[in-house]
């Protein structure tokens, strides 16, 4: 199965996408995550994207288009994946779409995960990661079962994302009007476009994300 999670910044795409994984064996493609890390280690890629991810702004399409089409070409992607933040642009899906026919695969389901703006930043100044597993968290929402220590490694540190200022999720913000959204229209011309209100408690967003692509526990 081949799900793409679409939706603003901070709507819940790498919360769900994560579970998605641990469940089902999805696994989860973050093209932010693997960008982050990219910049983390130093790499050229990473030198090349950190101003535009620092702004707020899109990474060009060349590039993520690339490291897409490695990432899912791999094993672990064999039984199926959960595309959260690629595609972003008209450009992104048409290449998108080439590569999957490319592979003899196709998409089942492109799920748009809706937040009204108000609450995005509230969700985005209160996000922290485990340092050691990447794990998410929530200052007010999602907050370990122990406090200062990750639920799933038992890790202690913990670090904030520098894009998450209020001043900059508004340029993602844009970014995701202006250049993301048009990918709505996209997919509701294939039919295969679903919406789930993100704006829930994370197990009821995961319940309808669940139902709406057809999976259970016993999948
Ligand atoms: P990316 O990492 O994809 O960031 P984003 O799209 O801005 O989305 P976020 O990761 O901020 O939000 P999310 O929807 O994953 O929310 P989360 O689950 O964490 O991209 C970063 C940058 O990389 C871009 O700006 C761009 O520069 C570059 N980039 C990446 N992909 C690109 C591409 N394809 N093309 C070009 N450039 C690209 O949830 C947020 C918080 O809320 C968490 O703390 C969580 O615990 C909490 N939470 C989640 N769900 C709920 C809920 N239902 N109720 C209460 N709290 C909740
Ligand atoms: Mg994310
Ligand atoms: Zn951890």
């Amino acid at each position: 199965m081949i799900v793409i999670l679409l939706g603003p910044p901070g709507a819940g795409k790498g919360t769900q996408a994560a579970r998605l994984e641990k469940s089902y064996g999805l696994k989860q493609l973050s093209t932010g995550d693997m960008l982050r890390a990219a910049v983390a280690a130093g790499t050229p890629l990473g030198l090349q994207a950190k101003a535009k991810m620092d702004s707020g702004g899109l990474v060009s399409d060349e590039l993520v288009v690339k490291i897409i089409e490695d990432r899912m070409k791999q094993a672990d992607c064999a039984n199926g994946f959960i595309l959260d933040g690629f595609p972003r642009t008209v450009p992104q899906a048409e290449a998108l779409d080439k590569m999957l026919s490319g592979l003899g695969r196709s998409l089942n389901a492109v799920i748009e995960v809706t937040l009204p703006d108000a609450v995005l930043v509230e969700r985005i100044t209160g996000r922290f990661a485990c340092k050691s597993c990447g794990a998410g968290y929530h200052d007010v929402f999602k907050r370990p079962e122990k406090d200062g220590v990750c639920d799933v490694c038992g890790g202690t540190e913990f670090v904030r994302r520098k894009d998450d200022t209020a001043e900059t999720v508004q340029a993602r913000l844009d970014a995701y009007r202006t250049q993301t959204e048009p990918l709505l229209p996209y997919y509701k011309a294939k039919g295969i476009l679903l919406r789930v209100d993100g704006g829930q408690a994370i197990d009821v967003v995961a319940e309808e994300i669940d139902k709406a692509i057809g999976v259970n526990e016993r999948a």
